[in-house]
C-alpha cells in the first residue's frame, strides 16, 4: 500500500513551529487549560482526578461524552456516537472500515487531502468533484450527478469547507443525499468546522439527520478550541457504528480518560464555547475582509462559515515560493495552495487570536509592498 505525501501536513510540519506569526491556523484560538476549566466552572478538575485509576476507561467513549455529542444532532443518541483520535482518526476509521480495492469513491476537491488520498491508498478509484472559483466555490450538483454511478461506494464531502470557507446549504445537502441514495452510496460528511457560522441565520442540518447511510465526522480541534485533547467523533446509524467499532478495536482500544472527561465537560458548556468562538471568527473576518478589500494583489470569495479562507494571489509567482519568502523575510506563515494540489491561492485562517491576525496582516502587507 502506497500513500501519497500529505502535502499540507508536510508543509506545516516543516515551517509552522519556526515562525513568529501563524496566520494559517485552522483552529479557533485554543483554550489554555486554565481558561477552559474556568469557563466550565471546574477549576479543581485535576485535584479530583487524582483519585481515579488511569485505566482504558470506556472503550467507545464515556456515556456522558457520547450523549453530549449526540445532542449536537437532531436525531442521534449516544449509541450513534464513537470517539476517535481527532477528526483525522475518525475519517481514517470510516475509510478503513468501508472502502475496498476497486471501489469508486467521489471526493470534494480541493480538500483536506486525507479525504481522497486514504481511499486512493486502499486501491479505490477516486474521482474528484471540483469546486470552482468561477462558480464562487459553490457545489455544482450536476457535476456530482455526472460523476457517480451504480459502482460508487462513497461520496466524501466537507462542510463548512476547508480550504475555501464555502458552506453547502440545506437544499444542496439534501440534493447530495438524494444522489448518494440513488446509487446506494455512503455519504462521508466531514464536519470538522461544525457550528462555525458567520451568518446567524445559517444552521445546517447534519447529513446524518437526513440520510441513513451518511456518516458525520466531527472535531474538538476547530469550533471547540480543544485541539490538544486530540478528540474527534463519528456519528452514524447504529449498524454503521457497530462496524466502525469492530475495526477500531485494531487501531485505538480507547481514547485517553482525561481527554474524555474534559471533552464531556466541554459538551455541557458547548453553547458558551460557541458563543466565544463565533465572536472571535466574526471579529477577525471583518478585519480580514477590510484588508482584502484594500489589497489589489489579493482577492477572495468571502467564506461563509468555518475559520479558513482561500486568497487568490494576483502575482505571477508560484505560491510556495511566495510563502517561503514570507516566512524568510517576515517570519509569517501562510499555506500555499500547492498543498491542495492547486496553484494561485493562499490559505489563511481567521480563528486565531485577533492581535496575531493583525500583526500577520501588517507583515503580509509590508511583504506585498516589496512585490508591487
Ligand atoms: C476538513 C478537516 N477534517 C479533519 C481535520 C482533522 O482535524 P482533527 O484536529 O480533529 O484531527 C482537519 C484538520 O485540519 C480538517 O481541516
Amino acid at each position: 500500500m502506497i500513500v501519497d505525501d500529505f502535502l499540507v501536513e508536510l508543509f506545516m510540519d516543516k515551517y509552522e513551529m519556526n515562525v513568529e506569526i501563524n496566520i494559517a491556523e485552522t483552529c479557533v484560538d485554543p483554550f489554555t487549560l486554565g481558561e477552559f476549566l474556568k469557563l466550565v466552572e471546574y477549576e479543581n478538575f485535576f485535584e479530583d482526578f487524582k483519585s481515579k485509576k488511569l485505566t482504558y476507561g470506556h472503550i467507545n467513549g464515556s456515556p456522558e461524552l457520547r450523549q453530549g455529542i449526540a445532542n449536537l444532532y437532531e436525531t442521534m443518541s449516544a449509541k450513534n456516537v464513537l470517539l476517535n483520535g481527532g477528526a483525522i482518526g475518525a475519517n481514517f476509521l470510516s475509510f478503513y472500515s468501508l472502502i475496498d480495492p476497486g471501489d469508486t469513491v467521489v471526493s470534494i476537491f480541493p480538500a483536506y487531502q486525507q479525504l481522497y488520498s486514504v481511499a486512493k491508498s486502499f486501491g479505490a478509484n477516486v474521482k474528484l468533484w471540483k469546486l470552482k472559483w468561477e462558480e464562487k466555490w459553490q457545489p455544482n450538483i450536476d457535476d456530482l450527478a455526472s460523476l457517480v454511478d451504480k459502482k460508487t461506494k462513497m461520496i466524501i464531502i466537507n462542510n463548512p469547507h476547508n480550504p475555501t470557507g464555502c458552506l453547502i446549504n440545506n437544499k444542496q445537502l439534501k440534493q447530495i443525499c438524494e444522489i448518494a441514495e440513488d446509487c446506494d452510496a455512503y455519504l462521508h460528511y466531514d464536519e470538522a468546522y461544525k457550528g462555525l457560522y458567520l451568518n446567524d441565520n445559517d444552521k445546517i442540518t447534519s447529513a446524518v439527520d437526513i440520510y441513513d447511510k451518511a456518516i458525520s465526522s466531527g472535531s474538538f480541534s476547530k469550533g471547540l478550541s480543544l485541539t490538544g485533547l486530540r478528540l474527534g467523533w463519528l456519528v452514524a446509524s447504529e449498524e454503521i457504528i457497530k462496524r466502525f467499532a469492530g475495526y477500531r478495536q485494531y487501531t485505538t482500544i480507547s481514547n485517553g480518560m482525561i481527554d474524555d472527561a474534559l471533552g464531556a465537560l466541554a459538551m455541557k458548556y458547548v453553547d458558551q464555547i460557541y458563543e466565544r468562538n463565533i465572536g472571535i471568527i466574526k471579529t477577525n473576518f471583518k478585519i480580514l475582509s477590510e484588508f482584502i478589500e484594500n489589497e489589489p494583489l489579493l482577492d477572495w470569495i468571502p467564506p461563509r462559515a468555518g475559520s479558513v479562507g482561500f486568497l487568490k494571489l494576483n502575482l505571477d509567482i508560484p505560491t510556495e515560493d511566495f510563502c517561503v519568502q514570507l516566512i524568510d523575510q517576515k517570519s509569517t506563515f501562510l499555506v500555499p495552495s500547492t498543498c491542495f494540489e492547486m496553484e494561485g491561492f493562499l490559505r489563511i485562517g481567521f480563528g486565531n487570536n485577533t492581535e496575531i491576525l493583525k500583526d500577520g496582516l501588517g507583515r503580509l502587507k509590508e511583504f506585498l509592498d516589496t512585490k508591487r
